[in-house]
C-alpha cells in the first residue's frame, strides 16, 4: 500500500519521558548519587552532575523545544529525596518548582504526566532498608499524598512506580543499581513491597483527585525461544516473561504476585490500574542451556539479522511492541507508550526505530488496544545509571560539560509525526528510506 498515510486518532497524546535524577542534576540526598560516588559502580567513574540541569532552570528551554517541535505532553519524575529530605521534613520550595515546572508545560500546551518513583530513593530511606522494609510502602504513600496534593491543580495523569521489575532485579538480583544486592529473596520482597506501595498510593491519589488517572509503567523486554528446539527454548522464555514482564501487572488485577516458585499475596493491589503503562525497547531471543542454572537455564542474545543500536544495547525489533500492546489490550483499558527508544549518539538507528515502533502503535491503536500516547525516550541525552554517560537516547543531543543542546535529524522526524498526527510515506522516504519496504510493503 504505497504512499499511506498512518493517521491517529484525536487527541493522542506526544511527548517525551523523563526521569528526575537522569536530567535534574544536583541531586546530592538520594542513593543514585551515593551509588556515584562508590569507585566501579557507574561505567567510565561517570556521575550525573549537573545532568541537563533542569533544576537550575533548564527545563524551561527544553520544555520550549518540545513544544516548537509539535509536542503536545511531557512525562517527568518527581524525585522524592528533594520533596522529603529527612523523614520528618517537607521542602515547601522543591514542590513550587515542580509546580512551576507543571506550570510551564501548560503554558506551553504540553499535558504532565508525573511519575512518583523513578528507581532514585531519598538515602534516609536506603539507610533503613529501602525497599526491603516492610515501613516502604506507608512511607512512599505519604510522599505520594504530599506530591499529588501540591500538584493536582496541574496534573491528573500519575505513574505511581516506574519499571518495579527492572527496579527489583537490578538493585537486588543483577546487582548494577543501589544497593548492589544479588539475592533473590530480597528481590520478591521489594516486588511485593512496591505492589503494596503502589496500591496504597493508587488509593491516596484518588482520595486526592477523583479524575486522576494512575497507573504503572512496565518494562516489557521480548524473550522469545531463538530455536531450532523452539520448545526447549519457550520453557525459560516463558519463565523470564512470566516472572519479569507479566507478574507485577497481572497482579494488578487479581493481586496475586506470582514469581517463579513463589506467590505473595497482595489482595489490596486488585484493580489498582485506570491505564496500562508500556516501557518497550527491545526483544532478547533465548537458548536453553542446561548449564547455567543461575541464568535460569538460558543462553540470551540478540537476532543476528536485526539492526544494533551504537552501543549494542538495543536490537531493532518493532514486532515486540506490537505484541505487547496486543497484550496490553487484554487488560480492556487506555494503553499508553511510557517509555521506547534508543541509544544512538549518531542519530544513525534512531529515525528508522522511531518510525517502526510508531507504526506498530498506529496498528495496535487501530486493531487490539485503546493507545491514547506516546512518549519517546528522551528529549535530550540524559544520565544513563549504571551505564552513565556512554549512551545517548536523546532526541536532542547534549554536551554536559557546556549545556549545548545538538538538534539530531530524529528532531525533526518527530517533530512532522507529532504535528500531522499520522506517519506518512513521505516522513518515511525522507527520513528513513530503508523502513520502506517494511512498512509499505507491496
Ligand atoms: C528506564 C529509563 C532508562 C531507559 C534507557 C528504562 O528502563 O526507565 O530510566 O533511561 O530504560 O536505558
Amino acid at each position: 500500500m504505497p504512499e499511506a498515510t498512518f493517521q491517529f486518532p484525536k487527541g493522542f497524546l506526544w511527548g517525551c519521558a523523563t526521569a528526575s535524577h537522569q536530567v535534574e542534576g544536583q541531586n546530592t540526598n538520594n542513593n543514585w548519587y551515593a551509588w556515584e560516588q562508590t569507585e566501579g559502580k557507574i561505567r567510565n567513574g561517570d556521575k550525573a552532575g549537573l545532568a541537563c540541569d533542569w533544576w537550575g532552570g533548564r527545563w524551561r528551554e527544553d520544555f520550549d523545544r518540545a513544544a516548537e517541535t509539535g509536542q503536545n505532553a511531557q512525562r517527568i519524575s518527581v524525585e522524592w529525596s528533594r520533596v522529603q529530605p529527612a523523614p520528618d521534613r517537607w521542602d515547601e520550595e522543591a514542590l513550587e518548582r515542580y509546580r512551576a515546572m507543571l506550570r510551564g508545560m501548560l503554558e506551553r500546551k504540553m499535558t504532565p504526566l508525573v511519575t512518583l518513583h523513578h528507581f532514585s530513593e531519598p538515602l534516609w530511606l536506603s539507610e533503613m532498608g529501602g525497599w526491603e522494609s516492610d515501613k516502604a510502602p506507608a512511607l512512599f504513600a505519604a510522599f505520594a499524598r504530599k506530591t499529588v496534593e501540591a500538584l493536582k491543580e496541574y496534573c491528573t495523569l500519575w505513574i505511581t512506580i516506574n519499571e518495579p521489575n527492572v527496579f527489583a532485579v537490578s538493585a537486588y538480583l543483577f546487582g548494577e543499581f543501589p544497593p548492589g544486592k544479588k539475592d533473590m529473596g530480597a528481590m520478591i520482597r521489594v516486588m511485593a513491597n512496591m505492589l503494596k506501595g503502589h496500591a496504597l498510593a493508587y488509593k491516596v491519589i484518588h482520595e486526592i483527585q477523583r479524575e486522576a488517572r494512575v497507573g504503572v509503567a512496565i518494562h516489557l523486554r521480548s524473550f522469545w525461544p531463538a530455536g531450532p528446539v523452539k520448545f526447549l527454548d519457550s520453557i525459560p522464555a516463558n519463565v523470564m516473561n512470566r516472572a519479569f514482564n507479566t507478574s507485577f501487572m497481572d497482579a494488578l488485577v487479581d493481586g496475586k504476585l506470582r514469581m517463579v516458585f513463589k506467590t505473595v499475596n497482595v489482595p489490596e493491589a486488585a484493580g489498582t490500574q485506570d491505564f496500562i503503562g508500556v516501557n518497550y525497547y527491545t526483544v532478547e531471543m533465548v537458548r536453553f542451556n542446561l548449564l547455567k542454572p543461575g541464568g535460569l537455564f538460558r543462553d540470551g542474545f540478540y537476532d543476528p539479522q536485526a539492526t544494533l543500536s551504537g552501543t549494542g544495547f538495543i536490537a531493532n525489533m518493532p514486532q515486540g511492541l506490537g505484541q505487547w500492546l496486543k497484550w496490553a489490550g487484554k487488560f480492556n483499558l487506555p494503553v499508553m507508550v511510557t517509555e521506547n527508544g534508543v541509544e544512538d549518539a549518531e542519530d544513525r538507528m534512531r529515525p528508522q526505530y522511531l518510525v517502526e515502533h510508531i507504526h506498530q502503535v498506529w496498528r495496535a491503536s487501530n486493531f487490539v488496544a485503546q493507545v491514547k500516547g506516546y512518549f519517546h525516550w528522551s528529549l535530550v541525552d540524559n544520565f544513563e545509571w549504571e551505564r552513565g554517560w556512554s549512551q545517548r537516547f536523546g532526541l536532542w543531543g547534549l554536551d554536559p560539560a557546556t549545556q549545548m543542546r545538538i538538534r539530531r535529524p530524529s528532531v525533526d522526524l518527530y517533530d512532522a509525526i507529532c504535528k500531522q498526527n499520522a506517519l506518512t510515506y513521505e516522513m518515511v522516504a525522507k527520513y528513513a528510506p530503508a523502513s520502506l519496504a517494511k512498512i509499505f510493503p507491496g
